[in-house]
């Protein structure tokens, strides 16, 4: 059965054996850099969720996860440039090795803000793990170490990547386009 897509046309950019592929790769790096050590996962809701529970399948290293919640976008294509936290983490993390896993960079701003956040809370490491990127979209340079797939300015769906709430269970990474 197709999926039902009402008021888009959705264009396939990464199909799933291709994601299923990059998302194994990640771990393997992920687990080599991490191999001996104890690696505490913060996924950022609710877009990066799919990615996080594929990847850790892919850790066969100590992990944990917790979930942290900012405010982004707003059910529109274009970001405001707001960020707040709306759900904070329920671990601490001081003296801990941490990772933020993100669905996509697209200005930076989300991630800059959460990575200037969480180093005051005195980590040993953190790093950033994302799936997607935008290289062109950037107005906050961020470093991560770990990106899926860099991708061009279009709004993607899919895997997570919502508009306003809908598409996140299609099972690839597709462009949307809104209707006339
Ligand atoms: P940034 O702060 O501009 O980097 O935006 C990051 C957040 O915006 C991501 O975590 C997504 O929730 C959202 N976002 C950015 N680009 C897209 C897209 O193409 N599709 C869906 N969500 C997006
Ligand atoms: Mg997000």
């Amino acid at each position: 059965m197709p999926f039902t897509t009402p008021g888009a046309q959705l264009k396939v950019l990464i199909d799933e054996r291709q994601l299923q592929q990059r998302v194994k790769d990640l771990g393997e790096q992920i687990s080599r850099d991490y191999q001996g050590k104890h690696l505490h996962l913060i996924c950022i809701l609710k877009g990066a969720c799919v990615f996080l529970v594929d990847l850790i399948r892919h850790l066969p290293v100590d992990i944990s996860i917790d979930f942290m919640a900012v405010s982004s976008y707003a059910n529109s294509l274009h970001t405001s440039g707001e960020v707040k936290i709306v759900k904070d983490l329920d671990s601490i993390i001081q003296g801990r090795e941490v990772m933020i896993v993100e669905d996509i960079l697209d200005t930076g701003l989300t991630v800059d803000y959460l990575t200037r956040s969480l180093r005051t809370r005195a980590p040993s490491s953190l790093s950033i793990c994302a799936l997607l990127s935008k290289p062109t979209r950037r107005i906050k340079e961020v470093n991560a170490t770990y990106v899926g797939f860099e991708i061009p300015d279009e709004f993607v769906v899919g895997y997570d990547l919502d508009f306003a709430e809908r598409y996140r269970n299609l099972p690839t990474i597709s462009v949307m386009k809104k209707d006339e």
